[in-house]
C-alpha cells in the first residue's frame, strides 16, 4: 500500500506531488463510499480523533467530523468558548490534557501561524491543520484541486485565478503550493494593499485587475475580505472594493469561454460576489463543501496508517 510521506498534515508545503495524488486518488475513493445508501466504513473504528477549534468554523469542523465518522472513528469536539483557555491554560496544556483521555489524532484550528506546528514537535498523536491563522488551509487547497480534478479532468496545465485579499488569506497559500506542485499556472488578483510584497517569488501570475484575471483563467477561485484580521483599512469601503474587484455573473456570461467559479466560503453575497454569480452555472462552490468530506476522509485515513 502506497503511504504519505508525512506523519502530520500541516501544510501542503510539507507534501511532494506523490503525497497530493495520493490522497486525491484515495478521496475519489470515499466519494463513491459518501455516495452510497450505506455511507460508512470501518477504517478507523478504534481510533479517537479530537477536533480543537480555537476559531471559528462551520466547513471545516462539521466536514472532519462528518469524514470522522464516516470512517467509524470516535469523535471529541473542543472549542475554545467555553473551554478552561478562558482561565488562562496552555495550548500544549490543553492538548495534553486531551490525549490523556486516549486520544490519536488532533485536528486543530488556531489564529496562530505556526500553531499545528508548535504541537506536532511536542506530542505523540498525529496533527492536521485545519487552518492556521494567514499561514496555511491544506485540506481546503487539497478539496479544491480535487473538485477542479473532478470538474476539468486535470489540475495539470490549468489556469487559476485567486482573487481576492490575498493578503489574510490561508487558502491563497495553501492552494499556490498545491495547485503549482500538480503543474497548474497561478495569479493572484486584488487590490495591491491585498497582496504580500513576496509574492512574486513564489512564481505566480499578479494582476490588479479582475476582468483581465477572469479573461485569463480556466478557473477563478474568489476568496473574502477577512475584515476580522485586517487592523487598519485597505481600501477606502466595502462599495469601493465590491465596484473594483465584485464579480457577477453577467462578467462570467460575457468571458469567450468557459469558466470555473469556485469560493472556499463563507461568500460575503454583494462584496466579492453577486448572488445571481455564486449560484450561476459557473459555479461549483457547493461541489467543493460535498467534496471536502471525500478529501478528509482520504487524509484522515492515510494519516492513521502511519
Ligand atoms: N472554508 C472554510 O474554512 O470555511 P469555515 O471557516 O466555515 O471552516
Amino acid at each position: 500500500m502506497q503511504q504519505l510521506s508525512v506523519r502530520h498534515l500541516l501544510g501542503i508545503k510539507n507534501l511532494t506531488e506523490n503525497d497530493i495524488q495520493l490522497i486525491l486518488d484515495t478521496a475519489r475513493e470515499f466519494k463513491d463510499v459518501i455516495n452510497r445508501p450505506i455511507k460508512k466504513v470501518p477504517s478507523l473504528r478504534d481510533i479517537t480523533i479530537a477536533n480543537v477549534f480555537f476559531e471559528n468554523s462551520t466547513r471545516t469542523r462539521l466536514s472532519f467530523e462528518l469524514a470522522e465518522k464516516r470512517l467509524s472513528a470516535d469523535v471529541i469536539n473542543f472549542s475554545a468558548s467555553g473551554s478552561s483557555v478562558k482561565k488562562g491554560e496552555t495550548l500544549l496544556d490543553t492538548v495534553n490534557n486531551i490525549l490523556a483521555m486516549k486520544v490519536d489524532m488532533i485536528v486543530m484550528r488556531h489564529a496562530s501561524p505556526g500553531a499545528p506546528h508548535y504541537l506536532s514537535s511536542r506530542i505523540n498523536a498525529n496533527v492536521v491543520n485545519a487552518g492556521d491563522g494567514t499561514h496555511e488551509h491544506p485540506t481546503q487547497a487539497l478539496l479544491d484541486s480535487f473538485s477542479i480534478r473532478e470538474k476539468l479532468g486535470d489540475v495539470a496545465g490549468k489556469r487559476v485565478a485567486i482573487i481576492g485579499d490575498i493578503l489574510h488569506s490561508r487558502v491563497a497559500l495553501s492552494n499556490i503550493f498545491c495547485l503549482q506542485r500538480q503543474g497548474a499556472e497561478v495569479m493572484v488578483c486584488g487590490p495591491t494593499t491585498l497582496i504580500p510584497k513576496y509574492i512574486g517569488s513564489l512564481g505566480v501570475k499578479v494582476s490588479h485587475n479582475v476582468r483581465e484575471a477572469l479573461a485569463w483563467c480556466d478557473v477563478a477561485n474568489v476568496l473574502r475580505i477577512q475584515l476580522e484580521r485586517q487592523q487598519i483599512k485597505y481600501f477606502p469601503s466595502l462599495r469601493e472594493y465590491s465596484l473594483y474587484y465584485g464579480i457577477n455573473k453577467k462578467m462570467l456570461d460575457e468571458l469567450d469561454r468557459p469558466i470555473v467559479l469556485m469560493h472556499p466560503g463563507p461568500i460575503n453575497r454583494g462584496v466579492e460576489l453577486t448572488s445571481d454569480a455564486a449560484d450561476s452555472h459557473h459555479s461549483i462552490i457547493l461541489d467543493q463543501v460535498e467534496n471536502g468530506v471525500a478529501v478528509r476522509m482520504a487524509v484522515l485515513y492515510l494519516l492513521a496508517q502511519l
